[in-house]
């Protein structure tokens, strides 16, 4: 091909890559602050990331029986939907690594326990709980699990400090990111 032809070429196939784009299908779009704000929701065992809001133990357990009951059981035994656990109780796990990891034999921190449900709960309908309901079934689900008593009430301070049972069995490889 000599030069002409090829510059030619060239120049064709840059204005059909360029006709090709504008008529793309415009798949994709830029994000938004507001985008990344929707799930930027990490809640850390410091605290960081709580949003304002607080729960009590009460207000939890009427949450918890509109939103959550139906598959995790009112008892919160689970089994009400397929994969839906047990929200409760957990033999130590020092009866050997097969035992049942459950939120109060396993969870490290009690932030883990308001992320999760802040984002993945309820399974049908995640990210739709108010701040103050997440704390609140929070509260009702550590209440029901004796980790904190019926009369708390749960917020981005308390919550921090709730100790839960397992607590000092885990290894922090990096302390100072938490
Ligand atoms: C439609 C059924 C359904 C509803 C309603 C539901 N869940 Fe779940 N839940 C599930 C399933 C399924 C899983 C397991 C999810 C997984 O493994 O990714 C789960 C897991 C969980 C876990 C993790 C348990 C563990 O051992 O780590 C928590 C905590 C939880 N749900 C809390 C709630 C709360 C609180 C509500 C109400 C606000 C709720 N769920 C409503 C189905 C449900």
């Amino acid at each position: 091909m000599s030069t002409l032809k090829l510059a030619l070429a060239l120049a064709a196939s840059v204005a059909v890559a360029a006709a090709a784009l504008a008529q793309s299908p415009n798949l994709g779009k830029p994000i938004t602050e507001a985008d990344i704000k929707a799930w930027d929701i990490e809640a850390a065992p410091s605290g960081r990331g709580l949003p304002p809001g607080k729960g009590t133990v009460a207000d939890g357990a009427k949450v918890y029986a509109d939103k959550c009951a139906a598959c995790h059981k009112p008892d919160l035994t689970g089994g009400g939907a397929p994969g839906a656990g047990t929200l409760i109780g957990g033999q130590p796990l020092s009866n050997g690594i097969e035992t049942p990891k459950t939120i109060a034999n396993f969870y490290g921190h009690s932030t883990t326990l308001f992320d999760f449900i802040r984002r993945a709960m309820p399974f049908q309908a995640p990210r739709t709980l108010t701040s103050d309901e997440v704390y609140a079934v929070t509260a009702f689900i550590l209440a029901r699990n004796k980790i904190i008593p019926d009369s708390a009430v749960m917020n981005a301070e308390t919550l921090p400090k709730v100790k839960m049972p397992n607590a000092d069995n885990f290894i922090i490889k990096f302390p100072d990111r938490i």
